[in-house]
């Protein structure tokens, strides 16, 4: 499993539900990284989506104590699930053997739940502190080392990079 996450200098990622930052080239880079494949995230993400609904051509595995548990067919023959706990969603990656293409979504809970799952992190690192944030990627430069950087791309009057990391050891 991966994540791809856009943090600021602060590791923020969110404010009040939404993003910090507004990077079009970014959103296509999540979208062309997750097309095909399986995106895992929680349910305060999946709220933040478009009309709240689970991302068109992929699988969408979400992770709620909320929501009834449930895996539903989208167009195109995706999944969209439903799991209450974090080990019933792995189960679910495992069983469907999708573990290994899944790409975490966000936001903070589910980041920092399945952290230790990653073998890869693909940041996209914004060189500015947001005003204002109230949720964060957890640490990760102890237990990752970066292995491609890319940028500098600039917009929205800010400077951005993006950086693969991969697991130590
Ligand atoms: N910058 C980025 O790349 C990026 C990416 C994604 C999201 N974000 C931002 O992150 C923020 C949202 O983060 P968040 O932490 O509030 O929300 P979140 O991780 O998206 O969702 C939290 C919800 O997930 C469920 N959950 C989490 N841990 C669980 C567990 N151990 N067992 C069962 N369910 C669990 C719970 O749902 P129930 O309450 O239903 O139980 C919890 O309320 C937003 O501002 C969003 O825009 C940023």
């Amino acid at each position: 499993m991966k994540a791809l996450v856009c943090i600021d200098l602060d590791r923020a990622i969110g404010f009040e539900g939404g993003l910090l930052f507004r990077l079009p080239e970014d959103l296509a880079f999540y979208k062309r990284s997750t097309l095909g494949k399986t995106v895992v995230m929680g349910r305060n993400t999946l709220l933040s989506m478009p009309r709240s609904k689970p991302l068109p051509g992929r699988n969408n595995l979400v992770l709620s104590a909320s929501m009834e548990e449930r895996d539903e067919e989208l167009k195109g023959g995706f999944r969209f699930a439903v799991r209450n706990t974090p080990e019933r969603a792995l189960e679910y990656l495992r069983e469907n053997g999708l573990f290994g293409e899944a790409v975490l979504s966000g936001g903070e809970a589910v980041y920092r739940r399945f952290l230790d799952e990653c073998d890869e992190l693909v940041v996209t690192q914004v060189m500015a502190r947001a005003e204002n944030a109230d949720a964060h990627f957890p640490e990760f430069r102890d237990s990752f080392h970066i292995v491609k950087e890319l940028g500098p791309y600039f917009a929205d009057g800010l400077m951005y990079y993006r950086r693969t990391y991969r697991k130590n050891g």
